[in-house]
């Protein structure tokens, strides 16, 4: 099926933007961009009504953006005839829509609460994705109770996962996020850098007899996390000093059985995935499990239920009304119409201020790519640079840029209206922050009013405003509003995908650096200078083997 963007002639240019929804979308954004917020607020008291949208404890604010009933008409028509809907239901459906892999995508099955069954080539995924989910819980209990031992007999009092990418990124905001939920013994420790200086800051301030490592990786071969494995695995043997002690300590999360025994990992203490389960959208599988540690089961479940009822509302909402559906559009209306290249990702609670990193992977690693599902390059912007911080740190550092700067960066705002500490005043603080920025930003401040409340018609006091943002309100970070918020952005992005005509779930870009990278370990240390790349490369590696050895003396 062919998107919006991608239909077009023979001979006419790849990705060339044809149909006539998009001809009049931008015929359209030549009269909006013209317009000021100010006035459409002016001009509509329900402005609010209309624009905003609420599902389950989340509302989302999106009248603060360059939008009137006809651009969204527009984009939802756009959404239409992208056919959206139907690559919705292929998702669900587990057709293969990670067409360059050949794979379907069923992160949605993972959190299938209706449970309901979900095929892939004929078998239905649901009980083995519920088995996995029993022996999670099972085991955390074990560790959590204190009933599973190291090997001197002590309780676990640390967790360390150790993986990279979407074994690590999603856990770990996770985790973050819900700290106020996690066991008073367990601390969970998240190694993902192959600079040495992270695995052994970690390790040094831990004690082998009560620590459990969780080895993640979907494909169990990768470089930095299987350096850090392996170094942790001689860790914890220097002082325990048999290896059948790391049956005790070490745990696998994996789609690669063979790889986890070779590494000497006990088969019945790896937790497996499938293929269909995209590795930025694992942390509802397998990947998980120190989460489950972590919040227990129990919260773990609800963190998926949140999940599946915000996949209950993108599967049937009319686009329309359909929150995911109406920030992609927004996105693709900045990305594809103002020219916008970057979205902010804000957060004004503490416990999502690992949210900005993980949305990075999940939407550039989805969406930032330039040839299309057909093998098309295409001719469009695709992929926005998903960037932010904590709000309210931002205000301080990089907001100068948001307000007066030349470049349009719509932003996402992110606040839940019950803090998870009693001081309420540190939290209205918070709140009125959050509410004054968007105000500002869309407001701005004009000369005229400039000098009416500062007395000085200064120019640089001036702020255009007409800055796009979107609020997403959450009741209470709970483990349920947090599964539906990632759920929401999961969504986000797939629709955008889409609109754009990407295959939104292989990531080829990643390849060719690990390839230069294992060719390039061994000359770090060879014998005799090397040759054979580009005279840049090849003086930094020689510069690196003269250096080092004297430094090393390899
Ligand atoms: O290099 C990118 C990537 O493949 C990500 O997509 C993935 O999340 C990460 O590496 C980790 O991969 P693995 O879980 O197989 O170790």
């Amino acid at each position: 099926m062919a998107s919006v963007f991608a239909m077009r002639k023979q001979d006419e240019a790849p990705g060339a933007l044809h149909r006539p929804i998009f001809q009049q979308l931008k015929a359209h954004q030549e009269v909006m961009a013209a317009i000021h917020m100010r006035d459409l607020f002016a001009a509509d008291p329900a402005r609010f009504e209309r624009f905003s949208l609420q599902a389950g404890e989340l509302l989302l604010d999106y009248s603060k953006n360059r939008i009137s009933d006809e651009t969204m008409a527009m984009l939802v028509r756009l959404a239409e005839e992208a056919d959206v809907a139907g690559w919705r239901e292929r998702m669900f459906h587990g057709d293969k829509i990670n067409n360059t892999e050949n794979r379907a995508v069923l992160h949605v099955a993972l959190r299938n609460r209706g449970n309901h069954p979900v095929f892939v080539d004929g078998e239905d995924v649901m009980p083995k994705v519920n088995g996995v989910i029993e022996r999670m819980g099972v085991f955390a209990e074990k560790v959590r109770s204190g009933e599973w031992r190291g090997y001197t007999g002590e309780r676990i009092t640390d967790v360390v996962n150790i993986g990279i990418g979407g074994s690590d990124l999603g856990p770990q905001m996770v985790y973050q996020a819900l700290k106020p939920y996690r066991h008073p013994r367990l601390r969970v420790h998240f190694i993902s850098n192959v600079d040495g200086a992270h695995v052994k800051e970690t390790l040094e301030a831990l004690n082998p007899e009560t620590t459990l490592f969780i080895v993640s990786s979907k494909t169990f071969t990768t470089q930095e996390t299987m350096t850090n494995a392996h170094y942790a695995r001689d860790w914890l043997l220097t002082q325990s000093q048999a290896e059948k002690h790391v049956a005790k300590h070490f745990v696998a999360v994996s789609t690669n059985r063979g790889a986890v025994t070779a590494f000497g990992i006990d088969p019945a203490n790896r937790f497996e995935f499938w293929d269909w389960v995209g590795g930025r959208y694992s942390l509802w599988s397998a990947i998980g499990l120190s989460i489950v540690l972590a919040v227990g089961a129990e919260r773990f479940i609800e963190l998926l239920e949140g999940a599946h009822q915000m996949d209950e509302h993108f599967r049937h909402a009319p686009l329309a009304r359909n929150m995911p559906v109406i920030l992609a559009l927004l996105g693709v209306w900045y990305n594809n119409f103002f020219g916008a290249e970057s979205h902010a990702i804000l957060p004004y609670d503490h416990y999502l201020r690992s949210l900005p990193a993980y949305l990075e992977q999940a939407d550039m690693e989805s969406n930032g790519k330039s040839v299309d599902r057909d093998g098309n390059v295409v001719d469009y912007p695709t992929g926005q640079i998903i960037w932010g911080a904590t709000g309210i740190n931002g205000q301080h550092a990089f907001y100068q840029l948001l307000h007066q700067g030349t470049r349009l960066i719509p932003a996402d705002f992110i606040v839940s209206v019950e803090p998870h500490t009693e001081l309420q005043e540190h939290h209205d603080i918070l709140i009125a922050n959050f509410l004054a920025q968007t105000e500002a930003l869309m407001r701005g401040r004009t000369l005229e009013e400039t000098q009416a409340q500062t007395g000085q018609a200064a120019p640089y006091k001036v702020f255009d405003g007409n800055h796009p943002s979107n609020a997403i309100l959450l009741q209470k970070l709970t483990p349920h509003a947090l599964g539906m918020l990632i759920a929401l952005y999961e969504h986000k992005i797939f629709v955008q995908g889409v609109i754009w005509n990407l295959d939104s779930y292989d990531q080829w870009g990643v390849e060719l650096g690990k390839q230069l990278a294992s060719r390039i370990l061994p000359e770090l240390h060879a014998g005799v200078p090397v040759g054979g790349h580009d005279a840049s490369t090849t003086a930094l590696i020689n510069y690196y083997r003269r250096m080092s050895h004297r430094h090393t003396g390899i």
